[in-house]
């Protein structure tokens, strides 16, 4: 099954207004019509719309780094899917390891994050990884297991067909420490041998699964030629609109 290769561009809290402009401009102009890949870039709430109106009539896509589960309502500082989508975003991660680790997301408030955004429509990007102890505990998988089924149980594969997951271990992210090719890939197989016993192998097979952790232009070819590789969530590279640009293009297959 062809799935279309998905670049994202965390900007984390980084960038003023100017900033964030400036990195749109430069990303329209050199990938703004670029469809060989599907880029969607995530800029902090407050850049949100003036992003989305810079590349509207580009083929970037702009999403929310996180969102609140839940309708409106007294909950300061919070903001939720419909907000999201009235500002043009299309996506939002969900479950992010700096939001699991340093605000405390459990899996089951990301379970409830994925539900806000896939009702309001938004295409939600599922984060998943494990821990450096985790994985020299040799506890890799049983984590992924835990965090794609608190996330994913119950629900039935036709709410699903706007889901994107990324692989990001914790330990690369940040770290300049990047998976390997062959450790990234053994994790996206076992990925999707498991949603497709979840949810059944044409699911599996049409799922796209990112990987994220320290990617930059050099290496992002060794790891999309993996078979179960379809992009990258990008975090530090994607604030240079040259580097994000070499891993896009590193990125599209065919
Ligand atoms: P990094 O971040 O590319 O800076 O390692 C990746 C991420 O957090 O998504």
């Amino acid at each position: 099954m062809t799935r279309i290769p998905i670049v994202g561009g965390n900007w984390k809290k980084h960038l003023d207004l100017q900033g964030g402009l400036g990195l749109a401009s430069g990303l329209r102009n050199r990938i703004g019509s670029h469809r060989a890949t599907q880029v969607v870039v995530y800029p902090p709430y407050p850049l949100l719309h003036p992003v989305f109106a810079k590349l509207r009539d580009s083929a970037i896509r702009v999403g929310a780094q996180d969102l609140h589960p839940g309708p409106e309502g007294a909950y300061t500082g919070a903001v939720s899917a419909k907000m999201l989508r009235s500002v043009g975003c299309t996506s939002v991660l969900v479950g992010h390891s700096e939001r699991r680790s340093v605000f405390g997301d459990s899996d089951h408030l990301v379970a409830e994050k994925l539900s806000a955004a896939l009702d309001a429509g938004l295409d939600p990007v599922l984060c998943v990884g494990e821990t450096l102890d985790e994985r020299q505990a040799s506890r890799t998988f049983e984590v992924l297991a835990r965090q794609l089924e608190v996330a994913l149980s119950g629900r039935r594969a036709a709410d699903l067909g706007r889901l994107v997951l990324a692989y990001e271990p914790v330990w690369a992210i940040g770290t300049g420490v990047t998976a390997t090719p062959e450790q990234a890939q053994e994790v996206h197989a076992w990925i999707r041998g498991r949603i497709g016993s979840l949810f059944g192998p044409a699911f599996a097979g049409g799922l796209r699964i990112q990987y994220g952790g320290s990617v930059k232009p050099g290496n992002a070819a060794g790891l999309i030629t993996q078979a179960d590789i379809d992009g990258a969530l990008v975090g530090g590279a994607s604030l240079d609109a040259a580097s994000f640009v070499g891993i896009v293009h590193a990125c599209s297959r065919g």
